[in-house]
């Protein structure tokens, strides 16, 4: 028997995971002390109303012999990928109800959906960016080649030509730093991809907080990028779901590779790895597509930019570097004095009981930087403020 040697090769600790053990530690050595955790993005407004009434019909259907439901389709009841279709036509993409797969999140099919390419693929990823990219092709053992996200590129890389990767990824709006790529940076992408033959893996889980209408909110509003991208979201930040768990990926029936339909090789995994995702969570998040859900979600996605706007303002007022926070729910500031990331995060926690992300947690560019999230209750947001200008 062996192991996967590759695992060898991670940090021993997934970075939420550390930051939740560090302030676990902290809490049990300060137990007098109120935290404030605007570290991981998880949301604390409850589900809107349409969600869960939709979600309690789907319990009491599930009660009667009649209306009882077994095993659903792998990729998900036709209902739900239809209402999917329905929210991207209003962003002007057409899509069939085909290229829609359900699932139980952005970051479970982010990871699984390695399963179906080479592990001698060459994998380009931004750096600072959301961890699940680098960690699940180590486990791989695939070469990473990393672009540079900086200040001075507002930490929105564009393709380097000296690299000619098979599988890139982009995470717009970022996690971590906020930034959306524009329309044109975002063709400069599909481009590059086309003439590499390689495929786009977009992550869009924070696109319902783009306000300026002129960015895109997904990859299939640039032309040829069906071609070339698969797209992944998620209802956990976009409808308060990140406890009930429900997303979906899009692959096109476009996206072709070693002529083989990209399309037709994640069903045949699906249908074989995954049993689908509960009957009563999918009503759910069908609810959440309807005209009523989607201005009930908005009004909390109002709530938490609103809280953005708040903490962006204030450590602006307080000499912060800052960024983020307008089209996305998290701000990224630099630390103050030379602090590097985990040092500011202790400062933060032993001086305000104030938790956040360590940029470096990101990669190499994100030393030196630090995240919050706007996902908080507002009157945490207003303590954890106050906090700050007392420091
Ligand atoms: C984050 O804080 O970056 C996200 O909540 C993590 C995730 O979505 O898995």
């Amino acid at each position: 028997m062996k192991i996967n040697q590759n695992y060898l090769d991670l940090k021993e600790s997934y970075l939420f995971s550390l930051v939740a053990k560090k302030v676990r530690e902290y809490k049990e050595q300060h137990p007098e002390r109120e935290i404030i955790r605007l570290g991981i993005g998880d949301v604390t407004l409850p589900l809107v109303p349409v969600v869960v009434e939709a979600m309690q019909r789907a319990v009491l259907e599930m009660g009667v012999r009649e209306t009882f439901r077994g095993y659903g389709e792998e990729q998900g009841y036709a209902f739900l990928r239809q209402a999917v279709c329905g929210y991207y036509a209003q962003k002007g993409v057409q899509l069939s109800d085909s290229e829609v797969f359900i699932s139980d999140g952005a970051k479970s099919d982010l990871g699984n959906i390695l399963d179906i390419f080479s592990t001698d693929n060459t994998v380009l990823i931004p750096d600072p960016v959301y961890p699940v990219y680098v960690d699940t092709n180590i486990m791989a053992g695939r070469k990473i080649i990393y672009v540079n996200g900086t200040a001075e590129n507002g930490f929105l890389p564009l393709p380097d030509e000296t690299i000619k990767p098979d599988i890139i990824y982009l995470c717009s709006p970022n996690n971590p730093t906020g930034a959306v790529y524009n329309s044109a940076q975002l063709e400069s992408w599909v481009a590059y991809a086309l003439e590499h033959e390689a495929v786009i893996l977009f992550d869009s889980a924070y696109e319902a907080f783009v306000q300026d209408q002129s960015l895109p909110t997904s990859i299939y509003q640039i032309p040829g990028a069906k071609e070339c991208a698969i797209e992944f979201c998620s209802l956990s930040k976009t409808a308060g779901f990140t406890g009930v768990r429900c997303g979906y990926t899009v692959v096109p029936h476009e996206l072709v590779r070693n002529q083989t339909a990209i399309n037709k090789l994640w069903l045949r995994r699906q249908t074989t790895k995954f049993n689908g995702v509960s009957y009563i969570v999918q009503r759910g998040a069908e609810a959440v597509f309807s005209a009523e859900g989607l201005k009930q979600i908005r009004a909390n996605i109002a709530y938490y930019l609103e809280n953005a706007r708040l903490i962006a303002e204030t450590l602006k007022d307080l000499g912060f570097w800052v960024v983020g926070g307008e089209n996305s729910p998290y701000i990224w500031l630099k630390c103050p004095d030379g602090m590097n990331s985990w040092q500011f995060f202790d400062y933060l926690l032993a001086k305000a009981g104030i938790v956040g992300t360590p940029g470096a947690g990101f990669g190499a560019n994100g030393e030196g930087f630090f995240r919050l999230s706007a996902f908080g209750d507002r009157n945490d947001v207003l303590e954890a403020l106050a906090r700050l200008r007392s420091l």
